[in-house]
């Protein structure tokens, strides 16, 4: 389904019936990210899946941010008549995402799973790195990317037909859409401090073999988190949705679940 928010066409597809799971993809990636999750979970959640702006089958504009993202996200929740909080997964990006989705819209967020994702911003270095390559997927595409990623996104013993369907998946992505990620991605802010604001249900989850987001990275986010669960996913990297969805949509549903069982997550059970 489509629908025009914030001047843009924004892709999304929507699942089941229960309680809301809000699905945000990654860098540069697409809502075809959760696939596995849709036929075991749909029948006890409503799975809100789209495509951000200028990824997937979403319309690009020339600039983004993560309040841009978070504001189409907000506006999407209308769109589908959602008038309840609702639990936020993010993947990478998607992370980044979720951060500024709550510190707009804590109201409209129950719990949250953060997947292969960190709370600190870039370094300066990182930073300036993401500039050169907008300039460079401006100038030649989003090959550039989707060469240099698809040889990080998996663990090592991933099948070859995975790492060329998502090569196509980033390949395909708009380059007007990938390089405002990447400035987006570049000004986001540190999220620590909102990890340690954050005093919902949280679980961080990682993949043990994941080289953009090591598993360090988890470490620190629950660190910051007092009461977050981790868990290091292996025979994972950075795709750890795609490459152990059977693990990953079973810690998901077991955390959904105790979110409504008061003696896990203390008063946070209007949810469920
Ligand atoms: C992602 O997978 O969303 C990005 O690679 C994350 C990042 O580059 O920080």
């Amino acid at each position: 389904m489509d629908a025009i928010v914030n001047g843009v066409k924004l892709h999304y597809e929507v699942h089941g019936r229960g309680s809301s799971v809000l699905f945000i993809h990654g860098f540069p990636l697409s809502g075809e990210l959760w696939q596995a999750c849709i036929e075991p979970m749909k029948n006890d959640y409503r799975l809100i899946i789209p495509d951000l702006r200028g990824h997937g089958q979403s319309e690009a504009s020339e600039q983004a941010s993560m309040g841009r993202y978070a504001d189409d996200l907000r506006a999407l929740l209308d769109e589908v008549g959602e008038r309840n909080p609702v639990v936020v997964v993010g993947h990478s990006m998607g992370g980044y995402v979720a951060f500024e989705f709550f510190r707009r819209y804590p109201e409209l967020v129950q719990g949250l799973v953060l997947t292969n994702t960190r709370g600190v911003a870039d370094t300066e270095e990182g930073r300036q790195g993401r500039y050169d390559t907008a300039e460079r997927v401006r100038r030649e595409g989003s090959q550039v990317v989707a060469e240099s990623m698809s040889k990080k996104l998996f663990a090592s013993n991933a099948p070859g037909e995975l790492v060329s369907h998502w090569r196509e998946v980033m390949a395909a992505t708009p380059p007007e859409g990938v390089a405002a990620a990447l400035h987006a991605m570049a000004e986001r802010p540190d999220s620590t401090e909102t990890l340690e604001d954050f005093s919902r249900p949280l679980l961080i989850l990682a993949g043990e073999e994941d080289t953009i987001t090591p598993p360090a990275d988890a470490e620190a986010m629950s660190e910051a988190a007092v009461g977050s669960e981790l868990l290091v996913i292996s025979g994972a990297g950075h795709m750890l949705p795609i490459e152990q969805p059977q693990q990953f949509v079973a810690q998901l549903e077991q955390f959904l679940d105790s979110m409504s069982d008061p003696d896990v997550h203390g008063s946070w059970t209007r949810w469920g």
